[in-house]
């Protein structure tokens, strides 16, 4: 029999990539989503590449009873993988009561009924944003974690504080936390990717929705930082590689090849990237040119960061694999899949 596993936000961009994963490793997938920012159709997609439907559930994790009946009817869920929370920096300024709410009261409604259904084990998406603008480069684990810039940075630390609280109250499972750096690309099928709602905020749709003539032209907030060309550097990570390491922290857990019950790793390449460096490299791996122009400096912007994955390379035996080159064009044949699909 398959290990059964609950994905929340399993439709959503990271969350559909890691259930192909779950799928081709062996575990059966059951998806709890509300769809507040993602498609159903995506479970169309999910087969698609894996030959397997996952279950899906349209249900709002803020529903308590409504995922305590999931959990029933899919009695035996040994893991959880909590992807669901909204995600919008600039909205969660705008809207912060909504961003605690959702990203906190869901946490603490899968907490509360992970040891009734007998859940062992939860991997939870966490965030680089919680180490702010780090005191050192390439950033570890143990680095201090800073005060957030934001209503979303500040529920990813709270969420990360009450996993360690109440696994060192007792809990009866373990848990993984991973902290992404940037997610970047799609599944090299084109199948699945992401899909930005609106203006995209993030550097990589925003790109390739330009690259496509969505937009007119990509702002470069900033060259005036302190890196080689001025624009800032992230750590920009496949998702698919992403993905692939959440199901050996499913593995890990399940398999309690770990005395610890509760464990941190920093999910990135370890190569720090500049904006002026990102575009360079879509454009050579594309051919396509990116009309861009630069601009000020975005409020609260992280200067640069970029992960030391070697913690995750050690004990995980997880490394990121792809390059960002090819990283990129699997994002641009993604966006050409929407435009295929008459989606954007
Ligand atoms: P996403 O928005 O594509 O996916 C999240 C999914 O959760 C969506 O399908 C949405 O409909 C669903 N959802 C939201 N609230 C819900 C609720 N209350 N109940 C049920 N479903 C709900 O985002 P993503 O990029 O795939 O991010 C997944 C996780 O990773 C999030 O927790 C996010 O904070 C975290 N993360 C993302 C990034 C990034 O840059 N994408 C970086 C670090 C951490
Ligand atoms: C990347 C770089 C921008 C858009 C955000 C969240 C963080 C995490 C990942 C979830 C930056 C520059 C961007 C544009 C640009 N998410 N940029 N022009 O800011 O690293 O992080 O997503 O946890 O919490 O804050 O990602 O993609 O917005 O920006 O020049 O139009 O691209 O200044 O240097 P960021 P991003």
């Amino acid at each position: 029999m398959k290990t059964k596993i609950l994905v929340t936000g399993g439709t959503g961009y990271i969350g559909s990539h890691t259930v192909v994963e779950l799928q081709s490793a062996g575990y059966e997938v059951v998806i709890v989503d509300n769809l507040s920012n993602s498609n159903a159709d995506v479970v169309d997609g999910i087969e698609k590449i894996s030959g397997i439907r996952p279950s899906f559930y349209e249900v709002d994790c803020n529903d308590k009873p409504g995922l305590a009946k999931v959990l029933t009817e899919n009695a035996g869920i040994k893991g959880i993988i909590h992807f669901a929370a909204s995600k919008a920096v600039g909205e969660s300024v705008q809207k912060p009561l909504m961003y605690y709410r959702n990203n906190l009261v869901t946490l603490i409604n899968l907490l509360e009924l992970m040891p009734e259904h007998g859940v062992e084990g939860l991997v939870f998406s966490s965030s680089c944003t919680v180490y702010g603008q780090p005191d050192i480069l390439p950033v570890t684990e143990d680095a201090p974690v800073k005060p957030a810039m934001s209503p979303y940075g500040n529920t990813k630390q709270i969420n990360e504080e009450i996993i360690k609280d109440t696994i060192h109250s007792g809990a009866p499972f373990k848990s993984i936390i991973l902290r992404y750096f940037n997610p970047i690309g799609a599944h090299p099928s084109g199948i699945i990717g992401e899909l930005p709602n609106g203006v995209p905020q993030n550097l990589i749709p925003y790109l390739t929705q330009t690259a496509i003539g969505i937009r007119k032209e990509l702002s470069v907030f900033g060259n005036d930082y302190d890196t080689p060309d001025g624009s800032c550097i992230r750590d920009y990570i496949n998702v698919v590689d992403l993905a692939k390491a959440h199901v050996i922290a499913m593995d890990r857990m399940l398999g309690n090849k770990s005395e610890e019950k509760v464990e941190i790793f920093n999910l990135g390449t370890g190569r720090g990237v500049t904006v002026l460096e990102l575009i360079e490299a879509f454009e050579k791996g594309t051919g396509v040119k990116v009309p861009h122009k630069i601009v000020g400096r975005r409020e609260g912007d992280i200067e640069k960061v970029w992960a030391n994955p070697e913690h995750a390379n050690k004990v995980l035996g997880w490394t990121a694999k792809e390059s960002v080159e090819d990283t990129l064009v699997t994002a641009w044949n993604w966006q050409l899949k929407l435009r295929e699909r008459g989606i954007q």
